[in-house]
């Protein structure tokens, strides 16, 4: 290094040099650091004449300095290290808060479910027995008063009543998760598959349905017709909520519930589950309203639309069945319910199978229309090995000729598309008018969708598809004919209605009043028009505000006496109307509470309270006379 400074005059800085040296009657050598300076000495001529060396050991000083890097670098990865832990320490802080608020949350609601099911249940239950005692007492009076008509006709609506409380009594009991169960070993795929047509006709024409099932579905161990019951309601929970317009899709798969999905979620095992789930196209549910959702009676519906009690029976007869509901919604995008169902081991139930059910038969007479030989042929000998009388024909007209002739027939079933000059349509609007009680049934190899919907026959027609089985047949032709029985029924009961009433000669002690009842409520209208009428009175009805305002344009009417809470208009309003056109008709409001009159600024209406007696009621119209 002298040598370099010394050749070349340039300086020459050094600085923590390691240099080793061996100390005096040491043999080790000394690791040592050096700062050094060789600054040349010049001449007058510039020539370096001699070197300035200076240096001392600075060892210590590197040390200290290459310790301080050192234990800077630790630092600053200690310090890395302790943010990265304190930050996944936060993280599993925040998950865990989350998790057990919404553990928290679902054992609040968990807990008020539970409580509310042990009300309901419990109401139910009671309420169920004292319908009991009503139902029978009421069928005993029935033999008490045979011969009576009108005695007979207000048991009889009494006895619908009955049903009617029954019927809710039944809701609140598979809410309250206490409703009598028929378990079977169930493949749900089955069960969706035979649901179709049932689904296609709640959902109308313009919901597209899709069911996606899986194959080597697990089988579940569920009341089979509950399930229907359940499914059916989402669909149709689902239509409103798609306002008729969009896509329904029903899914089934095998499941598993884990730890983690248990722990979230009060009341549900982990396990292996059948899972189906039925998902909308349609409005959502907003956060404020989805923990309601499940309450019985909690409807966003228009009154009358819905009960508010689909969803509470699902939501119990899941839990009763050891399953468990969730609800997945986005607001603007659809909803998802799934349906958790414990898988079962058992083999599946041949019960289950709605299809292997033995399909009835029945003894009735049917007329076969079919132009197709072989298909004719077929069909004439399962409706007979069913048990059916049959008669035969190929086309519309050779039909119409059986049935001109006199011969009792119960049911028509025709082909509809025949070659001749008489369509199928023509051939059963001719047949109805000669048996108003037969009924019709249309088969075609067109869906129904194409030939009802299509415009090609009306609506509410019965049509089954080719190619049928047998038993789908079977079912189709009882349900025709059980359908054509009730109608028959429904019709004699209305023509008993008409007939005139003894009692009403005997009461007609002051002014007959011309009395507009309106009312939605069939069994409440047909009681107060009873009354009405025994009061020696004259009746018009209308079931709505509409119907009301459309008669009142073309009957006088002395009174009105109206329901509040109605379907469209309600009835303060259809009373204000009538004020203003007709300011002499005199305004009664029948409403559970007496608010109505306060509400509708009409100072002389009255005011009858449900439910009311008719001697009240007389006392009313006694006043408007
Ligand atoms: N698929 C859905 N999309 C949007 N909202 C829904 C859906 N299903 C249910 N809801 C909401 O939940 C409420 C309660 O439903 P639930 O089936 O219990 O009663 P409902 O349909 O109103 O009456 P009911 O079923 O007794 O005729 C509905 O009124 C509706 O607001
Ligand atoms: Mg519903």
């Amino acid at each position: 290094m002298l040598d370099g400074v010394f050749q070349s005059g340039e300086p020459y800085i050094g600085r923590n040099l390691p240099v080793s040296l061996q100390r005096e009657g040491e043999d080790r050598l000394d690791e040592r650091f050096i700062n050094v300076i060789y600054q040349p000495i010049f001449d007058a001529n510039g020539a370096v004449t001699g070197i300035f060396v200076d240096g001392f050991d600075v060892t210590h000083q590197k040390r200290a300095e290459d310790q301080l890097q050192s234990l800077n670098h630790t630092l600053e990865q200690r310090v890395e290290q302790r943010t990265h832990e304190l930050r996944s320490a936060l993280l599993d802080l925040e998950k865990e808060t989350l998790e057990r608020e919404t553990a928290q949350v679902a054992l609040r609601q968990a807990q008020k479910m539970e409580a509310l099911g042990n009300l309901t249940g419990g109401v139910a239950h009671d309420f169920n027995n004292l319908l009991q005692v009503v139902s029978g007492n009421l069928q005993l009076l029935a033999n008490d008063i045979s011969g009576n008509l009108r005695a007979e006709q207000r048991l009889e609506n009494a006895l619908a009543g009955v049903a009617r409380g029954a019927k809710l009594a039944s809701q609140l009991l598979a809410f309250g998760r206490r409703q009598p169960l028929e378990p079977k070993v169930v493949n749900v795929r089955k069960l969706i598959q035979n649901m179709d047509d049932m689904l296609r006709r709640a959902l109308g024409e313009e919901i597209e349905l899709e069911t996606i099932v899986s194959g080597g579905l697990w089988n579940t161990l569920i009341d089979p017709g509950q399930l229907e019951n359940a499914i059916l309601n989402l669909a149709i929970n689902a239509r409103d909520a798609m306002e008729g317009r969009g896509r329904l899709t029903i899914e089934t798969a095998n499941s598993i519930l884990d730890d983690d999905y248990a722990r979230l979620h009060e009341d549900v095992r982990p396990g292996q589950y059948v899972l189906v789930a039925v998902t909308d196209t349609g409005a959502g549910i907003s956060p404020d309203i989805i923990e309601h959702i499940l309450e019985p009676f909690f409807s966003t519906k228009t009154e009358g639309k819905g009960s508010g009690l689909g969803l509470s029976m699902v939501y119990g007869f899941l839990k009763q069945s050891g399953g468990h509901l969730k609800i997945y919604s986005e607001v603007g995008h659809g909803t998802t319910m799934k349906l958790y169902m414990p898988r079962t081991m058992q083999t599946e139930d041949s019960l289950a199978d709605a299809n292997a059910i033995p399909a009835k038969g029945g003894t009735e007479t049917v007329l076969v229309v079919e132009d197709d030989d072989a298909v004719r042929e077929i069909s004439v000998a399962l409706l007979t090995d069913l048990g059916y009388r049959v008669l035969k024909a190929h086309d519309a007209q050779s039909a119409f000729a059986i049935v001109n002739s006199g011969i009792p027939i119960d049911l028509l079933f025709t082909d509809v598309v025949m070659p001749g000059p008489m369509r199928s349509t023509e051939l059963a609007r001719r047949a109805k008018a000669l048996l108003p009680d037969m009924a019709v049934l249309y088969t075609s190899g067109y869906t129904e969708n194409s030939i009802v919907h299509g415009g090609r026959l009306d609506a509410g027609v019965e049509l089954l598809s080719k190619p049928y089985t047998r038993d789908a047949l079977a079912r189709k032709v009882r349900h025709v004919l059980s359908n054509a029985q009730q109608h028959k029924i429904a019709v004699e009961r209305l023509e008993r209605e008409e007939r005139p009433s003894v009692l009403k000669s005997q009461v007609q002690r002051h002014t007959a009043l011309r009395v507009l009842v309106v009312e939605d409520e069939p069994l409440i209208l047909m009681s107060t028009i009873d009354m009405v009428e025994e009061l020696g009175h004259t009746v018009h009805e209308a079931k709505s505000a509409e119907v009301a305002l459309g008669l009142v344009e073309t009957q006088s009417i002395d009174v009105l006496l109206t329901d509040v809470g109605l379907p469209g208009i309600s009835g303060i309003d259809l009373a204000q109307r009538v004020r203003e056109r007709w300011p002499n008709v005199r305004i009664v409001f029948a409403s559970g509470d007496d608010s109505a009159k306060a509400a509708s600024g009409i100072v002389d209406a009255d005011q009858l309270s449900k439910p009311f007696t008719i001697d009240s009621l007389r006392a009313v119209l006694a006043e408007a006379s």
